[in-house]
């Protein structure tokens, strides 16, 4: 039987981005396969596409995804077909010393970011039978795809799957960024640097645990904007200040600097706009090699830290469901955060609506 082929947003480091025609296996033991309903793109797409991190082999782009599951492989017992999923990008081992103490957002097994599947291969096929890899262990921007169990969290049927997209990255990611990695508690000040999708989550964690004040920086006025709907009491023109004196001058620095774009030269900054014993959090992912410099001295004499960021240091199965009950509930503006909702045939368009900061998210529907 000919394999199904479905479109997809393939990165290929020979011949560039373009929609290709992928097939996907079914899923084996341990596997579920899913119909995906929404995508968000994000900016750790675009890195792979300008070459901040190289790619050696062609992927199938997108990791911010919810869908519907389709068939379960041998063995699954947490979802079965018809449930509603959000796609987490960073399937743990559940076996690694990491995984074992409860810190699946360190595991040292995945492969996911080595772009494949658990057990190092990929379920993507071109129309030549030649593999196709997933991007972050999914390759989200298709029709179908094959995850392992762990990376199929199970939401409420009632959530929105745009929504749920969100929840598989930027907003698990900036809100855990508050909550578990800097553990930032009511009344202390923090500044947000770059307020794009992940950056306007963190803003949002921040009103939810009562930060005050809350100062978010970008360079564009519509980005700042939704930062004062999302709760920032002040804003800041990043062409223009100088963060850190404004920081020092106004509130004797900050408890929490985060930076949400990836720029060394912004990183480099955060710890002159700390206050003694304030964390500086790196939410923002650089190229890779990029290096930052900060003073020593200033560090070891004021105690103060800088503290690294992947997946909001979230466990997708546990910090996913509670997401998505408190925008249920009303506590996330969520809706906010989409901007244009364009069919998978227009991927490509949706990476320059992110180059140029077009609405927030763009959601791609297949
Ligand atoms: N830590 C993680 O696990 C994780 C997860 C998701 C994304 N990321 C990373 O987070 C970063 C942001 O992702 P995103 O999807 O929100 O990107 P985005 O493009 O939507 O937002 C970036 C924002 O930064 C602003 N900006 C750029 N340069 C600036 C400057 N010099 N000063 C102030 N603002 C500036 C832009 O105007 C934009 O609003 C990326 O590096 C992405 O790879 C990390
Ligand atoms: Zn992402
Ligand atoms: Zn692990």
């Amino acid at each position: 039987m000919t394999p199904k082929l479905s479109p997809a947003l393939v990165l290929d480091p020979v011949s560039g981005l373009g929609s290709r025609d992928v097939s996907v296996r079914p899923a084996g033991p341990g596997e579920v396969e899913i119909e995906v309903r929404a995508a968000g793109v994000c900016h750790s797409d675009l890195h792979v596409v300008t070459g901040d991190w190289p790619t050696d082999r062609p992927l199938v782009l997108g990791h911010e995804a919810a869908g519907v599951v389709t068939s379960v492989g041998d063995g699954v017992t947490s979802v079965r077909a018809g449930d509603h999923v959000v796609l987490s990008w960073f399937a743990p081992c559940r076996r690694c010393r990491r995984c074992v103490a409860g810190e699946a957002w360190l595991c040292t097994g995945t492969k996911a970011v080595a772009n494949m599947l658990p057990d190092g291969t990929t379920a993507f096929a071109d129309d030549q039978g030649e593999p196709v890899w997933p991007y972050l262990g999914l390759g989200a921007f298709t029709e179908r795809l094959v995850v392992p169990e762990v990376a199929a969290v199970k939401v409420p049927d009632e959530l929105p799957f745009s929504i749920g997209a969100l929840l598989g990255c930027s907003v698990t990611t900036g809100i855990g960024a508050v909550v578990n990695t800097a553990g930032v508690r009511p009344g202390e000040s923090a500044v947000v640097i770059g307020t794009g999708g992940v950056g306007l989550s963190v803003v949002m964690g921040l009103r939810l645990v009562g930060a005050d004040p809350v100062i978010a920086v970008d360079l564009s006025p519509e980005r700042l904007a939704a930062a004062r709907r999302f709760g920032a009491t002040h804003t800041l023109d990043g062409n223009t200040a100088d963060v850190a004196a404004w920081c020092q001058d106004e509130l004797g620095g900050v408890d929490h600097a985060f930076e949400a774009i990836g720029s060394p030269k912004v990183i480099s900054t955060l710890p002159a706009m700390l206050t003694s014993g304030g964390a500086a959090v790196l939410v923002g992912m650089a190229a890779t090699g990029a290096t930052a410099t900060f003073d020593p001295f200033d560090l070891a004499d004021q105690g103060k830290r800088i503290l690294g960021c992947n997946y909001g240091s979230s466990i997708g199965e546990i910090d996913i469901p509670k997401l998505a009950r408190l925008y249920l509930s009303g506590r996330l503006p969520l809706d906010d955060l989409i901007g244009r909702t364009r069919p998978l045939s227009e991927a490509a368009d949706a990476l320059d609506d992110l180059r140029s900061n077009t609405g927030v998210r763009t959601i791609l529907e297949p």
